[in-house]
């Protein structure tokens, strides 16, 4: 079969996923690497709403520990080169990230969409409002709207939950012509569906990871080492033409 792409270089929009492996040598650790999140923490005990009904304090535990943490890391070079290839290619950049850090929005990306959440962010599901918050979080601390207690929970979608923005991830898929994943094992769906629903519609699909992803075979190329390298690298390329 000969696949025909709708792309002619320059790429007229290029979609980048983002997952927790471009946040590795931030000092973030991922969650499925030797070493990773999954093998500290049960994901059924903090990742779940079961769980979160359940262990309340420990799940504000956890996620208090990952804010603490992240206020002390900064964007690392791969960060820093996909900011400047939004602001400096002819085409539209778009970044879909599963990652909840606000590395990219540090480092200067304008157009990220967080499918996962955000850390940094609380919602109260008593009266629904989402807000900025740096510090920590305890199950009775009071909703700064509402003013009850017992309704604060972070703003990130946990498993069994549904991912924030699909619809307008999806229809950025089925219209973007280039598509590259950086950092992301492709394990955790939809987000690991996305190659094919770029590739399915014309998408020159584009791997860059430090070994290969369960989905590699969907991708056209692969960009195989540490993201700080790689990803600077590639946005050379992308800038030059
Ligand atoms: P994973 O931990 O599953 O995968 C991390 C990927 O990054 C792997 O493919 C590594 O090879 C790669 N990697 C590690 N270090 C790297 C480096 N320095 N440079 C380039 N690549 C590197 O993380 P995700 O795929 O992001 O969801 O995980 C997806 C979702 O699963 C997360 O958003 C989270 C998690 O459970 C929820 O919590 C809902």
């Amino acid at each position: 079969m000969v696949l025909k792409y709708k792309f002619v270089k320059p790429y007229q929009k290029i979609l980048i996923l983002t997952g927790a492996g471009i946040s590795a040598e931030s000092g973030i650790p991922t969650f499925r690497d030797p070493g990773g999140v999954w093998e500290k923490y049960d994901l059924n005990e903090v990742a779940t709403p079961e769980g979160f009904h359940k262990n309340p304090k420990l799940v504000h535990e956890f996620y208090n520990q990952r804010r603490k943490e992240l206020l002390k890391v900064r964007p690392n070079p791969a960060h820093l080169a996909l900011a400047e290839l939004e602001k400096g290619y002819s085409g539209e950049v778009l970044v879909v990230t599963q990652n909840v850090d606000d590395l990219h929005e540090r480092a200067g990306s304008k157009r990220v969409i967080h499918i996962h959440g955000e850390l940094l962010k609380v919602r109260c599901e008593l009266c629904g409002r989402v807000f900025q918050e740096t510090g920590e979080v305890f199950p009775h601390t009071p909703c700064p709207t509402c003013g009850r207690p017992g309704g604060l929970r972070p703003h990130v979608v946990w498993f069994g939950e549904t991912p924030f923005h699909l619809e307008e991830v999806y229809e950025a898929l089925l219209q973007c012509d280039l598509f590259v994943a950086i950092g992301t094992s492709g394990t955790v769906y939809p987000a690991a569906g996305f190659v094919e629903v770029a590739r399915r519609s014309g998408a020159y699909c584009v791997e860059i990871n430090l070994k290969p992803a369960e989905n590699a075979p969907l991708f056209h190329e692969h960009r195989y080492g540490p993201a700080s390298q790689v990803v600077p690298e590639w946005v050379r390329e992308m800038l030059e033409g």
